[in-house]
């Protein structure tokens, strides 16, 4: 099938703003109607067997996917309970977790075809063939490929519904992999009651309006970034701070920067900065902070506040337009307010804006940067 650019200058900003468009493709897809008591107000396609006795999850990605699946974990823990650990696939192929039994095994990879994470759920299901029934392989896939390697590999699969991605720097398949995450989380926590149905129904009435809040977001702030690359242009680090269920999203923030702008830059969690990475600060090494109110708002702004005394300009992307904790940001990317839970899905947003307008304002081959391919095919 042949994609075209559709008047965007790159497949990357035309893949940014299909994202409302793909999170109400996955809402209409897995969110039922039915927010009844007896009922899972969520559908995978899942066998109930799947759900049994369900007592650990391993996650194993690569690159965006990682960070989906750090998001995935928040989720998993904070709202369905369960122990859930996510690792680097190139790193558990070799070091795999000690056996356990009733444990969910799932694989994050938009391609479907990431050597790594192929080599992970093979040699996961390989040394659980022959073991007593609870240590069997229970294996999950998440990709937008379900024709994939791995849609051939395991026997369930939560298809992404993103649509082709043409831009080597994931955009909108990040955004799906948090919706299929949001869905399983919120899919375990209803049949394992572990959150009341009012705050179930309150979390899903919330996701239903993410598609109008991120085309907020996209209006807001397309000409803010774009006016801001223009001061980067000399700029050879950067720091991105988050903390909770925002690290992973100044993790993918950082990793954005890096691909297509190849700006050196690192994400953090903002209450880590103390033990090290502050003595990079100073005025040349721009800092950004995730301050979305909630469980860790007030740290994150005092950490915010740590950077801003070493004289880095600091960029907030915050739903704070006024008050002392605005007045600390030098330039503010706003987004909605939403339940901390739903944030990362929008404070992502304005990250992916910003690195692109830096990387396009430097000419640079957004959609095929250097060294990078969209598939990583190669161990
Ligand atoms: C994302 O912008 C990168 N291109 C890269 O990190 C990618 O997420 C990684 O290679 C994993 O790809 P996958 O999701 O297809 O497995």
């Amino acid at each position: 099938m042949m994609v075209e650019k559709q008047g965007f200058k790159h497949f990357m900003l035309k893949e940014i703003y299909e994202q409302p468009g793909v999170v109400r493709a996955c809402l209409e897809a897995y969110f039922t109607n039915t927010e009844k008591s007896s009922e899972s107000p969520i559908n995978l396609g899942l066998p109930t067997d799947f759900y049994a006795d369900l007592a650990q999850i391993h996650i194993v990605a690569c690159g965006t996917s990682w960070h989906a699946a750090l998001v995935g974990k928040y989720l998993l823990e904070q709202l369905a309970g369960i122990s859930t650990q996510v690792h680097y696939a190139s790193e558990y192929r070799y070091a795999p977790s000690p056996l356990t039994p009733n444990t969910l095994i799932v694989g994050v990879t938009q391609s479907g075809e990431t050597a790594d994470t192929l080599a992970a759920l093979a040699m996961e299901k390989e040394r659980r063939q022959g073991q007593e029934p609870q240590y069997q392989a229970r294996l999950l896939g998440i990709t937008n490929r379900p024709e994939s390697s791995l849609g051939l590999m395991v026997p369930h699969i939560i298809n992404t519904l993103a649509g082709i991605e043409i831009g080597v720097a994931a955009t909108k398949t990040f955004i799906a992999q948090l919706m299929a995450f949001y869905a399983l989380a919120l899919d375990l926590a209803a049949r394992r009651q572990t959150v009341p149905l009012e705050k179930l129904v309150e979390i899903i009435t919330g996701l239903r309006q993410i598609p109008k809040e991120i085309e907020a977001t996209l209006e807001s702030q397309e000409s803010l970034t774009e006016h801001l690359a223009h001061d980067f242009a000399e700029t050879k680090d950067f720091i991105f701070l988050g903390r909770g269920i925002n690290f992973p999203i100044a993790l993918e923030g950082a990793l954005k920067l890096k691909e297509i702008s190849y700006i050196h830059a690192e994400g953090y969690p903002a209450g880590e900065m103390k033990h090290g990475p502050i003595a990079l600060l100073d005025s040349k090494v721009p800092v950004v902070a995730i301050a979305v109110p909630g469980s860790v708002y007030e740290k994150v702004i005092s950490n915010a506040q740590e950077a801003k005394a070493r004289d880095s300009r600091l960029i907030g992307v915050t739903p704070v337009k006024d008050g002392e904790a605005a007045e600390i940001f030098n330039d503010l990317l706003p987004v909605s307010s939403v339940d901390e839970l739903l944030s990362p899905i929008l404070t992502v947003v304005p990250l992916q804006l910003l690195a692109y307008h830096i990387a396009a304002r430097r000419g640079l081959d957004v959609d095929q940067p250097r060294n990078l391919a969209k598939s990583v095919t190669v161990e």
